[in-house]
């Protein structure tokens, strides 16, 4: 999401005449869109501002700016904090961005906006494309109400907010017209999005569902992928709906888990249970061919014993995971969770980390495997990184694959490719088509 922000953030400075540099000493403006999901994203922060007091002292007239989450958790303190800053600017109000730049050239002092906004801000919506961008971001919804007891994105994004569906259509449809073949839905939460306060308790409906259907309407769009989705919402509705728009909506699931136990999902606040997750999964796999799911971790949450850890080990396995964002608990204050007692220590966090990340290289290399002597779609993404003579693209169920150059092809046209050999990362084929 944030990424995406600083992306349309970006693209509407340049349309005022602004230019970017990535050379951070040509700079006069520097901003900083943070995240607060894990300390250590904020220390890193905090740490990379605070080396710039040097830069600010040999070039006063230069403007610093924190945005985002950390902006808005921290406001005025973090101004203090780092006096030689010139505005933090809060998740709500970064549409504002270019009226406190205006406001600072004009009148040089310290402002801090971090009021919250309930209305989902309609400017963010300019795309920077970079040549020959196959695939774009598109934030349908911001905020969380779901206040899992670790996590402080409701209490930094605020509200659920989801944009109207003609909304993202039209957003949708100027990116087709650029020659963007790839949507990647953007939210907290966005198997609710569109759901309101009364129709979430029991969501038998799926406005979400609904999007996904519109923009399947879209030719030009080849591939359809979102993150990301709560369990709790995703009903039959939404199933039936990426079944039906198979395979436009790719194969690969992002689902988080959080954790394999019931009790500590519970202690989370997270509202399903393994049987719950597990019904969804199942349902998708007996629909859907090779579908693959991601995920999210965090381990050692306070409390979690070898038997909730050794769960979670094993839904991951019998889910079958081949990729997933494996996080150390890290307390927020003002969660809940923050506060709970048996907190783990740093040394069993680490272990439990890398008994998953272990598990997870293993689980890649033998789908990979699997995957070997088999012909899939691949969407063409340009040069490979590591050899300019390859080219390489991505599997419907996000592989990266590397291939031969064709010259009859060009990027973000679909092929099929034979794949001949792989390693845990990365499929290696031939083209046998167009
Ligand atoms: N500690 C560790 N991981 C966290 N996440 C959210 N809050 C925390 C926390 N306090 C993880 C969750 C979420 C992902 C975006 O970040 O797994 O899905
Ligand atoms: Fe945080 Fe995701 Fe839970 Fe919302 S649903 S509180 S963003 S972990």
């Amino acid at each position: 999401m944030n990424e995406r922000d600083s992306n349309a953030l970006a693209a509407d400075l340049l349309k005022r005449g602004y230019e970017l540099t990535d050379n951070e000493n040509a700079a006069d403006i520097l901003l900083f869109n943070t995240c607060s999901v894990r300390e250590q994203a904020e220390l890193k922060a905090v740490g990379k501002i605070g080396i710039l007091k040097k830069l600010k002292k040999k070039k006063p007239d230069i403007f610093i700016g924190v945005l985002g989450c950390m902006a808005q958790r921290r406001g005025n303190e973090l101004l203090k904090e780092l006096p030689h800053l010139d505005f933090v600017i809060g998740t709500d109000q970064l549409e504002r961005l270019p009226d406190i730049l205006e406001k600072e050239i004009i009148k040089r002092e310290q402002i801090s906006l971090t009021e919250e906004n309930s209305e989902m801000p309609s400017t963010l919506t300019e795309h920077i494309i970079k040549t020959n961008g196959v695939s774009e971001f598109i934030a349908i919804m911001r905020g969380c109400d779901m206040y899992c007891s670790y996590c402080i994105v409701p209490y930094v994004r605020g509200r659920e907010k989801s944009r109207p569906i003609p909304e993202v259509v039209d957003e949708v449809n100027k990116l087709a017209d650029r020659g963007i073949k790839e949507i990647m839905l953007l939210g907290q939460n966005v198997s609710a999005f569109g759901l309101n306060q009364n129709t979430k308790v029991r969501p038998l409906e799926s406005p979400f569902a609904d999007l996904l259907t519109e923009i399947n309407k879209i030719n030009e769009i080849k591939r359809i992928r979102f993150i990301s989705p709560h369990p709790f919402f995703f009903n039959d509705k939404l199933i039936n709906t990426i079944v039906e728009h198979f395979p436009k909506i790719c194969n690969n699931i992002h689902l988080p888990l959080q954790s394999g136990s019931d009790r500590i999902l519970k202690s989370m606040n997270r509202r399903y249970n393994i049987n719950m997750y597990m019904d969804v999964v199942n349902k998708l796999k007996s629909k859907i061919p090779d579908i693959t799911f991601s995920t999210d971790v965090i381990v050692a949450f306070p409390g979690e014993t070898e038997d909730d850890f050794n769960n979670t080990r094993r839904v991951m396995n019998d889910v079958g995971f081949d990729n997933a964002y494996i996080f150390k608990y890290s307390p927020r204050a003002g969660t809940p969770a923050s506060k709970y007692e048996d907190q783990i220590c740093q040394q069993l966090k680490e272990e439990r980390n890398q008994i998953l990340l272990k598990d997870l290289t293993e689980r890649t290399t033998k789908h990979n495997k699997a995957m070997e002597g088999r012909v899939f779609e691949i969407l063409i993404e340009g040069e490979s990184s590591r050899n300019a003579q390859k080219w390489s693209g991505r599997t419907s169920n996000n592989k990266v694959a590397v291939f031969d150059h064709n010259p009859n092809l060009r990027i973000g046209d679909i092929v099929n490719v034979h794949i001949d050999r792989s390693t845990s990362m990365t499929l290696f084929g031939s083209i046998i088509s167009s």
